[in-house]
């Protein structure tokens, strides 16, 4: 049996940490370490949830990750600015209706845990990261932001990198993926203290399992270096350094053994 998962439901922007957040490569889940079919619950998140998951991501996700996009010489905030910043930049995607947030609650706590970020076939191209999903989306309108609003939550990013990268990539899955219709992740998230315990896989499933039972519909990602194993694990086939796509399970689905190689 497991051990005990500890309560990790303090917010860790309430508890800033100075040591350096990196990312280590991600290890085959140990049986005794896998949480329980009754411990975790997938549920959808709500907008509510938005403040957790940005400071979510800033626990999960390494400085290397964000020192690039929020240089530190930019930077007029502490991670709690920064968090409250991100889930104001976040929110509106909630009323994307091909935009599913959903999270792994560890049921005996209640506790957030983990998070995916799921888009449905039909949503266009355009990661909802992106300064410019404000104008694709309608954002500005929908939100009533005014200009000063806007400029307030992007203090702090540098965003010729930040469109650079994001928008980056979302030309890479456009040349790939064209007008085929395909499930998108991001983010994928589990908190450190419960990593291990088969939550990322759980929130991989959610979204599998859909695609799957609609006749294998395709799945792209853009994965970190560390976490390629969990996808190379689900059946997603890499093409270049980061893009993955996985269409259908009958091409994919490598074993343990095959994936840790
Ligand atoms: C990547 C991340 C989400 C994984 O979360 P996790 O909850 O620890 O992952 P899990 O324990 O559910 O493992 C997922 C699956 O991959 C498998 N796996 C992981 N590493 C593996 C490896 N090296 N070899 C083979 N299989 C591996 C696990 O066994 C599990 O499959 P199973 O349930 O069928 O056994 C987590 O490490 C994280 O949040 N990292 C920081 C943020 C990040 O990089 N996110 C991804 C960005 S693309």
């Amino acid at each position: 049996m497991a051990g005990p998962i500890p309560n990790a439901s303090a917010t860790h922007a309430q508890q800033p940490s100075t040591t350096p957040r990196i990312s280590k490569p991600t290890l085959p889940v140990e049986e005794k370490n896998r949480v329980k079919d009754g411990e975790i619950r997938i549920e959808m998140c709500a907008i509510d949830d938005m403040p957790a998951i940005a400071e979510m991501l800033y626990t999960c996700f390494p400085d290397s990750f964000w020192d690039k996009m929020e240089p530190p010489a930019l930077r007029d905030g502490d991670i709690s600015t920064r968090a409250r910043r991100l889930a104001t930049r976040l929110s509106p995607s909630f009323h994307l209706p091909e935009m599913k947030w959903i999270k792994a609650v560890y049921a005996p706590t209640g506790t957030m845990v983990g998070v995916a970020g799921w888009m449905i076939p039909g949503m266009p191209i355009h990661n909802v990261w992106r300064r410019t999903a404000t104008d694709f989306f309608g954002f500005e309108e929908k939100m009533k932001w005014t200009d000063a609003d806007i400029a307030e939550m992007w203090r702090g990013v540098d965003l010729a990198e930040w469109e650079g990268h994001i928008g980056g990539n979302d030309a890479i899955r456009a040349d790939v993926m064209g007008d085929e219709p395909h499930w998108f992740l991001a983010p994928l998230m589990t908190l450190p203290e419960y990593q291990g315990r088969g939550i990322a896989s759980r929130l991989m499933n959610w979204a599998i399992e859909q695609a799957d039972a609609a006749g294998g519909q395709a799945m792209y990602l853009e994965s970190a270096p560390t976490a390629r194993k969990v996808y190379l694990r689900f059946g997603f086939e890499p093409l270049g350094e980061a893009n993955m796509v996985r269409r259908g399970p009958r091409k994919g689905g490598l074993g343990k053994r095959e994936a840790a190689r």
